[in-house]
């Protein structure tokens, strides 16, 4: 049994350029759940993943202190082009000096569907195939903290939804947040959906469709709600 973590900032503060980016920011993420991010370009969306990666100062004791090391899949699928697909699963092993478990990365790149492609250098690889040896590695980190960045943007749609039946199936139970700048995919994907906006940016109220994930989006319901999340993404940007 897994045993996720929330995750909060409490006053978190982030000046960049002499504007606040984070100005007294609180928020709060529930544990084992799917959390998509969304809001207009610019707004925070990418440093707000980054604080809970350690990766942008936020003030002292405004990221959960008890957080432990995170996986992180970036929309560049950061592949290593010297190295083949299994490599690049097991790229994390390697960087930290541990020995690589070869069975488990095949394993996992058999779940996405890249069993016969473990060899194959990342140029010969499609755009899909790319993001799913990233999926692949995020997985091999086996973290109870998931952090995703625009993971599935760029892709084609049939790819895309496949991805994301991936992730909702084999990321079940961790803590994930995951940015997007698609409702539609928000709502596919999120137990629940928060919409950034202004700066210093705000998030907004929790919006929790119903239904298990990944949503098959053939609900009028969800229609509504992508129309209105839509709307607010453009309130944000105004
Ligand atoms: N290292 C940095 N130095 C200065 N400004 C930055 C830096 N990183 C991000 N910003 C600025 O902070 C804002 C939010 O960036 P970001 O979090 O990448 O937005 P999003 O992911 O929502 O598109 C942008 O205005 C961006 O230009
Ligand atoms: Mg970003």
């Amino acid at each position: 049994m897994r045993n996720p973590l929330s995750l909060h900032l409490r006053s978190a503060r982030l000046v960049y350029d002499g504007v606040p980016l984070f100005e007294n920011l609180d928020a709060e993420f529930a544990a084992g759940r799917f959390t998509c991010l969304l809001g207009p370009s610019g707004v925070g969306k990418s440093t707000l993943l980054r604080a809970f990666a350690g990766l942008a100062e936020v003030g002292p004791g405004a990221v959960s202190p008890e957080l432990p090391r995170v996986a992180w899949m970036a929309q560049d699928d950061l592949l290593c082009p010297w190295l083949d697909a299994l490599g690049n699963v097991t790229l994390g092993a390697s960087l930290r000096g541990e020995k690589a478990d070869l069975a488990k990365a095949r394993d996992l790149l058999a779940q996405v569907g890249l069993a016969d492609r473990a060899g194959a250098a990342p140029h010969e690889l499609s755009g899909g195939q790319r993001q799913r040896v990233a999926l692949a590695r995020t997985l091999y980190e086996d973290q109870d903290v998931v952090l995703m960045d625009e993971p599935f943007a760029g892709l084609d749609a049939p790819t895309r939804w496949r991805l994301q039946e991936l992730a909702a199936t084999l990321l079940a139970g961790r803590t994930v947040l995951l940015v997007t700048h698609d409702p539609r995919e928000a709502l596919r994907l999120g137990h629940d959906i928060r919409v950034l906006a202004g700066r210093p940016v705000k998030l907004g109220p929790v919006l929790s469709p119903q239904g298990a994930t990944p949503r098959a989006l053939d609900d009028v319901s969800l229609l509504a709600m992508e129309t209105k999340l839509i709307g607010e993404i453009a309130d944000g940007a105004a």
